[in-house]
């Protein structure tokens, strides 16, 4: 059941221009009637990715996604349907019908003013980097390579020494110290009066991953007190459920994302091209994080300073995320060094191959324990593989269990047996040992050919109907040639809703059909209306379409006949089949030839 009336969606999607909306987020190009660009759902050099204007549909020839501006906000804001349509409708600024309590009132005020703050106190920081007196700071910068293009990216801007210049630049914009006090910029001494959080500090913003400024970090230049200091927690910022640099990462079209630990590591990368590095803002990964990132990323790879690595408190911050399901990799880099000075000194290139051989977290361990312990001596020998064992006895997979049996026990000459025998004495009664072998379905399929027909008649289907909603007076001439026909159950659905709209005389639009179609659909019919619907004659394509709907409904029906005639012993039968067979030919051969008369 929907929970908005339809024609409320409606407006919405209207309200909110596709070419709009998708220049928000990807740079689009003018191509004749459509726009092109970069698709964000995959990693492109070229751009596959076309919006219509006239349409209000996207479509990638490249990755198969498309639909209308719902769809669109669906996938790259990972957002369900109605998630989707409040997030227009605010953007567009229609009222949705919704009970709110005074408690939610009051917080989404305050939430908005706090980031109103923020957002204004970051601009503060970053014309006061630019200023003059700040020529040491910007040298400092350069010094570490950030360019200007960077700086304006990340907004990074500068607090100066003074003891209370951004609490005093936000009042006098009009904010009260208590928001401001809430938003953690500002400190409460002892006698009541206010002073600035960070001063003298070079400034990160934290953004979210809509680009909201939810709290900053600020590093000290000298050595004059602790490196870093951070905003505390506040209504807008949990340090624990939001990653620095998502909201760049997450459109970056890569299926792994790396994270890394410092705001530094983390602009470095993106400075040489590397967009999908995260920082986990100084503290262990945890579940939300973890899921925020399963959201957006296949892959993690974690790419950590090389003593920090291996520290039990990562290695169980990593631990977590294998928990709820990501797929965790290490990437090894040279003793000493951080992503940050690798990248400045060897190179992009040098660092995606780092990121290619990233170690699967096992193999990690593996590692991290051979460094701990001095595998010369029997004993450490021993150690180790006792820890190995209890390591690979918490693998659930069991192919991937025995892969490293072999593995361990090729690289430290022992038995293969007696590994085996102590992964499987530690293993959990019970525990879950997935089935190496599925057995293969029976591959023979008899109707393969109709299964095959029935995908190509649904998509004949879908670009009857875009034509049907391009240019509504074709109802008349379909209504008339389809008569009763039953759409296939994939485009029931939208067939019906088109249907009765037009029966209703009420008229439907391409974008309005994909309303309420899945993902999987909208990609299908977001392709068909930008690339099969663009002849200038709507009527004969409408026609030519019909033709080849009716030829392979006959022909399917006259693939069931020869079928059921190889098994059919009554001799009624087979004649009545026969002449039904006859009459489908001959039906077949006139629309070929009315095809051709169409031509002329
Ligand atoms: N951090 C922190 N407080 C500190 C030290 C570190 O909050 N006193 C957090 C910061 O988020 C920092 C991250 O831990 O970005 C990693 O620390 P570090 O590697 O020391 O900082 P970098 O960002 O790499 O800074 P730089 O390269 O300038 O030393
Ligand atoms: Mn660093």
């Amino acid at each position: 059941m929907l929970f908005y009336p339809e024609d409320l969606i409606e407006e919405v999607r209207v309200s909110n221009d596709i070419v709009n909306v998708v220049s928000e987020y990807i740079k689009l190009e003018k191509k004749g009637a459509n726009y092109f660009g970069l698709c964000p759902f995959h990693r492109e050099k070229t751009p596959s990715l076309s919006v219509s204007p006239t349409k209000q549909i996207y479509n990638c020839f490249g990755c198969g996604k498309g639909g209308n501006v719902i769809q669109f906000i669906m996938n790259i804001e990972n957002l369900d349907f109605l998630e989707s349509v409040r997030l227009l409708a605010e953007r567009s600024h229609i009222p949705l019908p919704e009970e709110q309590s005074k408690e939610a009132i009051r917080k989404a005020g305050l939430i908005k003013s706090i980031t109103k703050i923020n957002t204004q106190a970051a601009r503060f920081f970053y014309d006061k980097l630019n200023a003059s007196g700040s020529e040491k700071v910007r040298k400092y910068l350069g010094d570490r390579g950030l360019t200007a293009k960077t700086i304006t990216k990340f907004g990074i801007g500068y607090s100066s020494e003074d003891w209370d210049e951004l609490y005093r630049y936000l009042v006098h914009v009009g904010f009260d110290a208590q928001s401001i006090l809430q938003s953690g910029l500002i400190i409460k001494d002892k006698k009541g009066g206010y002073f600035d959080r960070f001063r003298g500090r070079i400034i990160f913003p934290i953004f979210d991953i809509r680009g909201n400024v939810i709290g900053f970090g600020g590093r000290i230049i000298d050595s004059s007190g602790p490196k870093y200091m951070n905003s505390p927690e506040t209504i807008v910022y949990n340090k624990r459920k939001n990653l620095y640099a998502m909201n760049f990462a997450r459109t970056s079209g890569e299926k792994s994302v790396i994270v890394v630990e410092g705001y530094m590591d983390s602009i470095s990368l993106h400075q040489c091209g590397i967009n999908n590095a995260v920082a986990s803002l100084g503290t262990s990964l945890t579940e939300s994080q973890g899921r925020l990132l399963k959201k957006y990323f296949e892959e993690i790879i974690i790419s950590y300073d090389a003593d920090t690595a291996g520290q039990a408190a990562t290695i169980r911050g990593l631990d977590i995320l294998n928990g709820i399901g990501c797929n965790v990799k290490v990437l090894v880099l040279p003793d000493g060094k951080d992503p940050d000075e690798f990248v400045k000194k060897n190179g992009e290139l040098s660092y995606r191959k780092l990121a290619d051989n990233a170690l699967p977290l096992v193999e990690y361990k593996i590692k991290v324990l051979k460094n701990q312990i001095n595998i010369d001596s029997t004993d450490g020998k021993i150690e180790f593989l006792n820890k190995c064992s209890d390591l690979l006895s918490k693998i659930d997979n069991r192919v991937e269990r025995d892969m490293y049996i072999s593995k361990l026990a090729k690289e430290y000459n022992i038995p293969k047996e007696s590994l085996a025998t102590e992964v499987y004495k530690r293993a959990k009664p019970g525990q879950k040992i997935r089935r190496t072998f599925e057995i293969k379905k029976n591959s023979v399929n008899s109707n393969q050919e109709g299964i095959y027909k029935e995908e190509k008649l649904a998509y004949y289907e879908r670009i009857l109907l875009s034509f049907l909603c391009i240019d509504n007076s074709a109802y008349f001439v379909i209504n008339d040639r389809l008569g009763e026909y039953d759409f296939t159950s994939e485009n029931a659905d939208v067939a019906n809703f088109a249907f009765e709209r037009l029966r209703s005389k009420e008229g439907i639009i391409p974008a309005e059909l994909l309303n309420f179609v899945n993902e999987d659909l909208a990609g299908k019919f977001g392709g068909v209306m930008q690339e099969d619907c663009n002849c200038d004659d709507i009527k004969k394509g409408v026609v030519d379409i019909l033709n080849k709907i009716e030829l392979y409904k006959l022909d399917i029906r006259r693939l069931e006949i020869l079928d059921s005639l190889q098994a059919q012993q009554d001799e009624g039968v087979v004649e009545k089949l026969n002449h039904e067979l006859k009459s489908i030919m001959i039906k077949i051969l006139l629309l070929k030839k009315g095809g051709n008369r169409n031509e002329d």
